[in-house]
């Protein structure tokens, strides 16, 4: 028992000794592997790329491509997230060394196809909640309905909101912060999976209390 309890607090203690990895830092329209200042990351995060492509229709209206920390859970993620009429496809890639490059990130495939769901879509600059008639029909993997909000609080404080279709992907996030010079960034993923089929439950019913009340 004394063994076990020694081995573990071993453990522990090596966690907790771990050191922290750097990471490049940078934003870039076209460079995967832009050059930044190197940053020291939280313990549990590791050196993570992203890219991000934003289509309206057929054309592609932005290219982004990021480098930094980035928590575990967010290495070979994938997914795309559809808001009004503008779509974005994103991957991740990480590595674990001091300021090491991580591969390429791979975007999910488009794919145009129509599935069953709809979902109210809105954007809001100035507050952390959005809600309008307007809504989005979700295509190919995004199976959610997406309420996302960004908090930003610091020298500059600022809330967003979005909702539109998303891959469970990005739902499977949660909660997500960071904070870094003195900036702290909080977003949450809230999602429901409003299927076709609760969709036109609730339709039916509607028009079945409808009915009973013009009987
Ligand atoms: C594209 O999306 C539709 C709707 O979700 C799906 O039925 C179809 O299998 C997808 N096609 C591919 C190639 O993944």
């Amino acid at each position: 028992m004394r063994s076990v309890l020694g081995f573990l607090a071993v453990l522990l203690a090596l966690v907790s000794a771990g050191q922290a990895l750097s990471c490049i830092q940078c934003v870039s329209p076209r460079n995967p592997s832009c050059d930044g200042l190197s940053v020291s990351c939280l313990l549990d995060n590791v050196c993570g790329a992203s890219y991000t492509v934003t289509t309206s229709g057929f054309s592609v209206v932005t290219r982004n491509y990021m480098r930094g920390c980035v928590t575990k859970n967010q290495c070979n993620l994938q997914g795309s997230i559809s808001v009004i009429n503008v779509m974005n496809r994103f991957g991740v890639s990480c590595c674990n060394t001091d300021n090491c490059n991580p591969s390429l990130p791979t975007l999910p495939a488009v794919n145009t196809t129509f599935n069953e769901l709809v979902c109210r879509t809105c954007i809001s600059a100035d507050s952390d909640w959005c809600y309008t008639k307007d809504t989005v029909h979700c295509t190919g993997d995004e199976n959610m309905c997406l309420l996302q909000t960004t908090s930003i609080t610091g020298a500059v404080s600022m809330n967003t909101a979005l909702r539109g279709c998303a891959t469970k992907s990005l739902c499977d996030l949660g909660q997500q912060t960071a904070e870094n010079a003195g900036q702290k960034v909080d977003v949450r993923f809230i999602c429901t999976s409003g299927t076709a089929g609760l969709y036109s439950g609730l339709t039916l019913s509607l028009v079945a209390i409808l009915l009973t009340n013009i009987i």
